[in-house]
């Protein structure tokens, strides 16, 4: 039986699920977050779905000997390769995944027309398509895989000339095609809201779903007595790269911190 005071395990493929680590610890203060970078494998939007199945097994159980209480999938990508997966693996486990926000944006549209810029291996699951039949049935959805764009966000450069072309070449189309709600289908993306607003009209809403997740966590803790009532301790992080790249971004992205270790899986 987990304790409250036992950590949440936070996982992405790189540092995207930063911005979804964000929201989880705005809503949980008291939570404790331990978080797993998979740099030496991303980006993983254009990898097999078993081979992130099996990045994922590796790392739930990593999360598993370090006591976590519950697991958070920071990532659209590794969520549709794995999430069944994981459930079926630890079916009395907490595990929060995440999925692009095709219902609220559905329902937010006045044009009909809503944009989704998510990874390649997103946007060409079965998940993404029985999202799309069950929710996006009365308006039209415009796709847009962005290849390149991870790497680039994982530099910690979010303001290179590089970076904003690419930007503006996967934005311009969907904007063209009378877009006024663009879905930020990767956790990635929202490090790119300051360039998005140079290049979006002001009422073309931009929505993501790192709050929707952080809310999804603090309901499934609730419901098994788990959520923490005493102080946390600091974030700890782990990296699969060498950990210095890591411990250089993290103060872009997040804010300074020591306990970046190496994850050898
Ligand atoms: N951050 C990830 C997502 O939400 C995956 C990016 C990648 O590694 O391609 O999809």
């Amino acid at each position: 039986m987990a304790e409250r005071s036992a950590p949440v395990g936070v996982m992405d493929s790189g540092v995207g699920g930063l911005s979804v680590l964000a929201e989880i610890q705005r809503l949980l203060p008291n939570e404790s977050l331990l978080y797993v970078a998979d740099c030496g494998h991303v980006p993983y939007g254009e990898k097999s779905p078993d081979y992130i199945r099996q990045r994922c097994r590796r790392i739930a159980e990593f999360f598993q000997a370090q006591g976590a209480k519950a697991m958070v999938m920071a990532c659209n990508t590794a969520t549709v390769a794995a999430a069944a997966d994981l459930r079926e693996l630890y079916p009395d486990w907490p595990l929060v995944g995440m999925e692009p926000a095709v219902k609220p944006a559905a329902a937010a549209t006045r044009s009909g027309v809503v944009g989704v810029l998510a990874t390649t291996g997103t946007l060409q699951s079965a998940k993404f398509a029985a999202l799309l039949d069950r929710f996006a049935n009365d308006v039209q959805v415009v796709t847009q895989p962005c290849p390149g764009l991870v790497e680039l966000i994982e530099t910690g450069d979010l303001a290179s000339p590089q970076l904003r072309q690419l930007l503006q070449g996967y934005v311009q189309p969907l904007l063209a095609a009378g877009c006024d709600t663009l879905i930020l289908g990767c956790t990635h993306y929202p490090f790119l809201r300051p360039l998005l607003a140079e290049m979006v009209p002001a009422d073309v809403a931009i929505i993501d779903t790192g709050a929707a997740v952080a809310r999804q966590l603090q309901r499934l803790l609730a419901a098994r007595g788990l959520l923490a009532d005493g102080p946390a301790r600091d974030a700890a992080f782990w990296s699969s790269a060498e950990p210095q790249s890591l411990k250089k971004i993290l103060p872009v992205l997040w804010h300074e911190s020591d306990s970046v270790q190496s994850f050898q899986l």
